[in-house]
């Protein structure tokens, strides 16, 4: 069977590369000719962990190719998977520009029966819109199915998402698909769900959206522990041995970032609106995250006032560890934030520096590590809990910064600590060390 995957972005080329681990052959098709050539040379686009290895490993054994060449990709495809990007159309939609071009693509190269894989993040109803496009592109002797195949992936984990995923969900009305989707999964040994379309399309953004709104519960709550005088890490630990519960996704912060969350959820909630629909949770949800991004910042405004001349860094730069995604990223708020205030910034991260740099050039400092970063500073923000930031001891903040103030939106180290050293410590639901 031959399997194209549209698209090298993160869903794409992650599960090409692991279907391709267990066995399939698997063509890789980007329109961006110098992505496929660095891909070509064992080079992955994007940094996550392990990926380089399993691209060399399987263009090695042949079982990976790819290509930017649509005749090659497509002509002879049994299966082929759509996975582009869906980005946020600035009223919050989602932008199927890009899934729709794939399909009008594909609709040229075909010439016989295809099943059309939709992983693409698409509000309900997409893939019966993508099924009418190529329809009405190909030859009507031609059978083309379309079936919904979301993805579950975390970026920085997404290798041992693929291969440990806690389910595969497959939408589709033809059991012959259905059973075809059966097969190419079933070396990685993942329960199935198998749904119509709809229900599959719509899985993929509740299960976002449920996912956000722990979080932001969570937050809230942190906020309210900071009142009350309780601890979130606690409360948060004692809520999650309830299985109902959970244990996961119950860490406060400072609001989730990335590619993912912040655009699914303005999506569900525009869908909502057209169907007239008032999705009031979703809603609260967003806006208790555009909230929570500002909340570090707020917290040392409230203390500084005045940040003119202040030297102040920023420690972890990507929306969350073993990424050098900055997309949404709660640092990009803080870096803003402080710049208007004329605070003399200096960040870092151990991967994604280069991106903030495209972002704000010389506006800021860059620091080699987390430790040159901290030197006479009279501030510092945690805005992601890398490893390389953790390991910094408080002590070492005592004996390198001006002044130790920490304002620490991941909750990295322990209350009792910050008092004995004497470290100013604002932190997420617990109480202020002064
Ligand atoms: C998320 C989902 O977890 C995946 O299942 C989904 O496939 C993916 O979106 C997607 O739709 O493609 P991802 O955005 O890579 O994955 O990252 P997460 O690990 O889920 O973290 C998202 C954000 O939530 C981060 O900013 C993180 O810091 C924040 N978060 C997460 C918290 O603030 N608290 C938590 O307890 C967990």
């Amino acid at each position: 069977m031959k399997i194209t995957i549209a698209g090298t972005g993160y869903v794409g080329l992650v599960t090409g590369v692991c279907l391709a681990d267990v066995g399939h052959t698997i063509t890789c098709f980007d329109i961006d000719e110098r992505k496929i050539q660095e891909l070509n040379g064992g080079k992955s686009p994007i940094y996550e962990p392990g990926l380089e290895d399993l691209i060399t490993k399987n263009l090695e054994a042949k079982r990976l190719h790819f290509t930017s060449e649509p005749e090659q990709a497509y002509a002879d495809a049994d299966c082929i998977f759509i996975a582009v990007g869906t980005p946020e159309n600035e009223d919050g939609s989602a932008n199927l520009s890009y899934v729709e071009q794939a399909a009008i693509m594909i609709s040229e190269y075909i010439h016989k029966d295809t099943v059309i894989v939709v992983k693409s993040t698409v509000p309900v109803g997409t893939n019966e819109r993508i099924a009418r496009i190529i329809k009405e592109r190909v030859d009507p002797s031609i059978n083309i199915e379309v079936a919904s195949n979301p993805e579950f992936l975390r970026e920085g984990s997404a290798i041992h998402d693929t291969f440990n995923g806690d389910r595969i969900v497959i939408g589709t009305e033809s059991q012959e698909t259905a059973q075809l989707l059966r097969s190419i999964y079933e070396p990685l040994n993942i329960p199935i769900v198998t749904t119509d379309i709809r229900s599959a399309e719509m899985i993929k953004y509740a299960s976002n959206a449920f996912l956000a709104t722990k979080i932001s519960f969570i937050n809230e709550i942190a906020n309210l522990c900071e009142k009350t005088g309780a601890n979130i890490e606690e409360v948060a630990e004692g809520m999650g041995y309830d299985k109902r519960i959970g244990n996961q996704f119950l860490r406060a912060g400072i609001g989730y970032g990335g590619s993912c969350f912040p655009k699914d959820t303005k999506a569900l909630n525009y869908l909502a609106k057209q169907y007239d629909f008032d999705f009031r949770i979703l809603e609260s949800v967003i806006n208790v995250n555009k909230y929570q991004k500002d909340k570090l910042f707020l917290k040392a405004k409230e203390l500084f006032q005045d940040f003119t001349g202040k030297k102040v860094t920023v420690l972890g730069l990507a929306f969350k560890p073993n990424t050098d995604d900055i997309r949404e990223a709660p640092s990009i708020d803080i870096i803003e934030s402080l710049l208007k205030e004329n605070a003399q910034i200096t960040v870092f991260d151990p991967i994604a520096m280069g991106n903030v740099e495209e972002l704000f050039h010389d506006k800021i400092n860059y620091a080699n590590s987390a430790l040159e970063a901290i030197q006479e500073a009279d501030m510092v923000f945690i805005v992601t809990e890398w490893r390389e930031i953790k390991e910094l001891t408080l002590a070492q903040y005592k004996e390198s910064m001006a002044q130790p103030v920490i304002f620490d939106g991941r909750n990295c180290y322990p209350l009792h600590e910050a008092k004995e050293l004497g470290i100013q410590y604002y932190s997420i639901g617990r109480k202020p060390v002064e």
